[in-house]
């Protein structure tokens, strides 16, 4: 009964899915979200928070997630659907299926806005236009960037333009061998600028941002947030690593990929705060600058560094390759589903699907200039309109609601014995320690973190 193959395809190995899954994870989320949020919220006891998610909700869920998916081996909306029957349950449970689909729609929407960034900074720094230059001059040239829609918009279109390529040949063609020599060379470039931070005259401040906690900064809105960002670095929530898991070995460890996923996706994000802090304070920038914090930073690194023209450009290169390995997945579940439940082929899936999220990125464009507009929320003025919502939306409130559904659904929902079967490590001690994570703390972890941002509890 489960012995059952995916339609689309399946990983050459273990390695291919560790590889894969981690080109998912590792993206911008680690090096361009994770230190402006960082930032933002006050540094060391947010990063706290993240980490203690990461170990206890994030994976759990992961683990829940890939086993799901290799047990139904569909697109998560079937895979849902599907176990949901063979274990006697309601239908309804589909629901997580269509909402990741919608939220990968979301997200893919300003993802590929953002990597747009990154691929105009590839040009800039290859054309030496940061050599020398000083910190007010790096924020007027990210200023005019983002404030220019109709180059934005280009950046935008290249960026989907090439996400929809790989996805219409299918993932495993061209991705697998990409990831394996991009995601070393990405972690040896962050080790690069880490070692140039340690020879600012600030990393002990850096540091110290990141990692001692000062829990008066904590307000619920960062909790939210960084448990929230721990469902977006680790693509937990909307099916991406659910349809990887999909394509997985029967043989593999579930256990064990997962562990080892979640530990590389931490360290690219560790290592990004610990090479971004340092020269933010060193060159008195402000850390809690926004979403344009490491467009600000990075350039004046490289700027003044010896070979700062080959390395940034070496650097902004394979942002844009972790980007584009995570943009792959957030459009993957809504390809897959097209393609098993439509009978449109592949490359027309992926092509509506890009075509969609293109057009919805607009309104990511829009919103850092003409249709920027400010609220309020947790406490924390946001300034750019639908960009900051649509962001709040997916990683915040949809990640966390879908994780939360699929612990529920592995924990209480299938049987222990199918999942105990598919982790196939019997009834082992590490079994029973997963059990209890996503039948106890994993939900009740994420409904504490909801009821204290809507003031209900109260610490
Ligand atoms: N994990 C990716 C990143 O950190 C973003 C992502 C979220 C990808 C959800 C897939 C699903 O950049």
């Amino acid at each position: 009964m489960t012995d059952r193959t995916s339609i689309h395809g399946q990983w050459s190995s273990r390695l291919a899915f560790i590889l894969a899954a981690t080109g998912s994870a590792v993206g911008l989320g680690n090096i361009w979200k994770f230190p402006y949020i960082t930032g933002e919220n006050g540094g060391g006891a947010f990063v706290l928070v993240y980490l203690v998610c990461v170990v206890i909700v994030g994976i759990p869920i992961m683990m829940a997630e890939v086993l799901i998916g290799r047990r139904g081996r569909q697109s998560p909306i079937n895979t849902m659907r599907l176990l949901a029957h063979e274990e006697s349950r309601h239908g309804i449970w589909q629901i997580v299926g269509w909402s990741g689909m919608v939220a990968g729609f979301l997200i893919i929407s300003f993802y590929s806005v953002i990597a747009g960034w990154a691929l105009a900074y590839v040009f800039r720094t290859a054309s030496g236009t940061f050599t020398g230059v000083t910190a007010d001059g790096v924020s007027s040239i990210f200023s005019s960037l983002v404030s220019d829609p109709e180059r934005l918009l280009a950046w935008h279109t290249i960026f989907m333009v090439m996400t929809t390529i790989v996805v219409s040949r299918g993932v495993r063609s061209g991705l697998e061998q990409a990831v394996r020599v991009l995601m070393p060379l990405l972690f040896m470039l962050l080790l690069v600028l880490v070692g140039y931070a340690m020879n600012t005259d600030k990393f002990d401040e850096g540091l110290a941002f990141l990692f001692s906690p000062n829990f008066s900064a904590l307000t619920p809105g960062a909790v939210l947030t960084a448990m929230g960002h721990a469902f977006f670095t680790l693509s937990l929530g909307m099916g991406a690593i659910m349809i990887y898991g999909s394509y997985l070995p029967k043989s593999a460890s579930i256990t064990k990929t997962s562990v080892v996923v979640a530990l590389m996706d931490t360290l690219v994000a560790l290592l990004a705060g610990m090479a971004i802090f340092p020269i933010v304070f060193a060159n008195g920038l402000e850390a809690g600058a926004g979403p344009g914090l490491i467009f600000q930073t990075l350039p004046l690194a490289f700027g003044h560094m010896p070979g700062g023209t080959l390395f940034g450009t070496l650097f902004f290169v394979l942002l844009v390759f972790a980007a584009w390995t995570s943009g792959i997945s957030l459009l993957e579940p809504a390809v897959a589903w097209l393609v098993e439940n439509q009978g449109v082929n592949r490359v027309r899936a992926a092509t509506l699907m890009g075509i969609l999220g293109w057009l919805f990125g607009i309104v990511t464009i829009m919103s850092f200039s003409s249709w920027a507009f400010e609220f309020d929320f947790a406490g924390e003025t946001k300034r750019s309109g639908m960009f900051d919502i649509l962001d709040i939306l997916t990683a915040n409130i949809m990640l966390p609601l879908g994780g939360l559904a699929m612990a529920v659904f592995a924990g209480w929902f299938m049987s222990r014995d199918s999942t105990m079967d598919e982790l196939g490590m019997g009834d082992s001690l590490v079994f029973r320690g997963w059990f209890f994570l996503v039948r106890y703390v994993t939900p009740v972890a994420v409904i504490v973190v909801f009821l204290q941002l809507l003031g209900v509890i109260d610490f």
